[in-house]
């Protein structure tokens, strides 16, 4: 069994680069948000990590929902249809919604869940996302807390997957081309 590390081509953003933006929106997020008892709202699968982290380098207290939305299938291109797997169990009308996100690709993803959570009567809804791929964007998305902007190139790891697998790895990478040939490398 090959080891994860065996497997990554080059790091993209290291693993005291990720804590080191997280931690400073973090900190902005408790200021903007004190008083406000926000919900952080989590897209699953890949923003699990990242909520984690943000969660944690917050200084007020906080809820925490999630909700299951995928825009891709295995492959490594957008769909470009979400479908909800799972909704949130959260009634957040009148609640500020702070959504923490990995990676703004399309933006398909976010674009509709922001619209969504408004129209379900959110009192606000602003974004936190760890990765944005602008060149990538089909539709506009209103980032208010920014991580990296990366270029255009397929990313694994602290939350983020190819087929479902290297969401485990702690860092930002781009794989080795035989493991997207390779099938089980
Ligand atoms: C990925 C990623 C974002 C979304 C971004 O999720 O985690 O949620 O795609 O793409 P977009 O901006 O083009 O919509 P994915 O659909 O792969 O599901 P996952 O989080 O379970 O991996
Ligand atoms: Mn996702
Ligand atoms: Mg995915």
């Amino acid at each position: 069994i090959a080891d994860v590390q065996d497997m990554i081509d080059h790091e993209l953003v290291s693993k005291a680069q990720i804590a080191a933006k997280i931690e400073e929106a973090a900190e902005q997020a408790s200021k903007d948000y004190a008083g406000k008892a926000p919900l952080l709202v989590a897209v699953l699968k890949g923003a699990v990590n990242t909520l984690a982290a943000f969660s944690q380098a917050m200084s007020i207290p906080v809820e925490m929902d999630f909700m299951s939305l995928s825009s891709y299938g295995s492959g490594t291109e957008s769909s470009g249809t979400i479908t909800i797997r799972q909704d949130l169990s959260t009634d957040v009308r009148g609640r500020h919604v702070l959504i923490v996100e990995d990676i703004i690709d399309s933006g398909r993803t976010l674009a509709w869940l922001a619209e969504e959570l408004k129209r379900r009567g959110a009192a606000s809804v602003e974004i936190f996302a760890l990765l944005e791929k602008p060149s990538r964007h089909e539709v506009d998305v209103d980032v208010k807390y920014h991580g990296y902007v990366i270029p255009d190139e397929f990313v694994v790891g602290f939350g983020l997957d190819y087929d479902e697998r290297f969401r485990n790895l702690d860092s930002i990478a781009v794989l080795k081309p035989s493991v997207y040939q390779g099938g089980q490398a």
